[in-house]
């Protein structure tokens, strides 16, 4: 595997690989990669030809009061579990090489931006979405794998890649979670012991709307005061949002007629988690 820090080395592996015929695989990450990372890796690798992981804490994604600085690093360990999986490149530029000075376009999804996640964190998703298409154009994968734990993540990119017709494919990979069903996440190391366990209380909420939904409800004034009551259980826990949108256009649903996402977010202490489940609608 090799290690590259700038734009012209990977474009340069990347033109050699398509000569010669290989389909590429790219997995954008924030490094400190987990199991979850390495699903969408594993999935990458069995896909594609070569595959490219990006590591980058994207400074620009951050709002000015989040964890920028904390984010967890290791990119020791991160270029290991990239090289065990079979990744063939692992990119990792520093701010400047991504945003050198003078910069100043972005990319701006509206709409599917504006709830949840979007509504809580200005400026959030024109980060992400920035960052992407920059990594889409220096890549130029055949695939680009994004985890639904991040599910309006997913969504909003699957939008930017259909209205600026980046040619490739979207591939979004199941929550993965601890035994005890804490949805992995790298920032779950901010958790202290009591937290940690505090945190198994999103799972729980969820898991007892999805029963609910399993039951036969649909109506969000039923459905959410169930999550709403579970995380009220939990002195740790304090609720951002608790939603049941569109699954494709992330507005409000009041009944479930179509797939719904059904998403949440809580602090447990100083820590934001998110997590959810989409329910189809046969
Ligand atoms: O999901 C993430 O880790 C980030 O938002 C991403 C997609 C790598 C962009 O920085």
């Amino acid at each position: 595997m090799e290690l590259f820090t700038t734009v012209q080395q990977v474009r340069e592996q990347v033109r050699t690989w398509k000569k010669q015929g290989f389909t590429v695989g790219l997995v954008p990450t924030m490094g400190f990669l987990h199991e979850g990372h390495k699903s969408l890796i594993d999935r990458a690798v069995a896909e594609n030809d070569k595959v490219v992981v990006s590591v980058f804490v994207n400074p620009i994604q951050f709002g000015p009061n989040e964890d920028f600085a904390q984010y967890p690093r290791d990119l020791e360990k991160d270029a290991a579990l990239c090289e065990n999986a079979g990744a063939a490149i692992l990119f990792h530029p520093e701010p400047e090489e991504m945003y050198p000075n003078g910069f100043c376009t972005h990319v701006d999804v509206t709409g599917v931006t504006d709830n949840l996640c979007g509504a809580k964190r200005p400026g959030h998703f024109q980060g992400v979405c920035t960052v992407v298409s920059k990594l889409f154009h220096m890549v130029a994968p055949d695939r680009a794998y994004f985890g639904e734990k991040d599910a309006q993540q997913l969504a909003v990119i699957r939008r930017m890649v259909q209205d600026l017709n980046f040619d490739l494919e979207v591939v979004g990979c199941p929550i993965i979670r601890e035994s005890d069903g804490l949805a992995k996440s790298s920032r779950n190391t901010y958790l202290n012991p009591e937290e940690r366990r505090a945190a198994l209380v999103l799972n729980r909420a969820l898991t007892a709307a999805k029963s609910v939904m399993e039951r036969g409800e649909r109506r969000a004034d039923r459905i959410l005061p169930v999550i709403q009551a579970e995380l009220g259980e939990e002195p740790l826990a304090k609720v951002d949002y608790v939603k049941m949108v569109d699954s494709l256009t992330m507005e409000d649903v009041e009944t479930a007629e179509r797939d719904v996402l059904v998403a949440i977010a809580v602090y447990i202490g100083k820590t934001r988690l998110i997590d959810n489940f989409t329910f189809q609608i046969q």
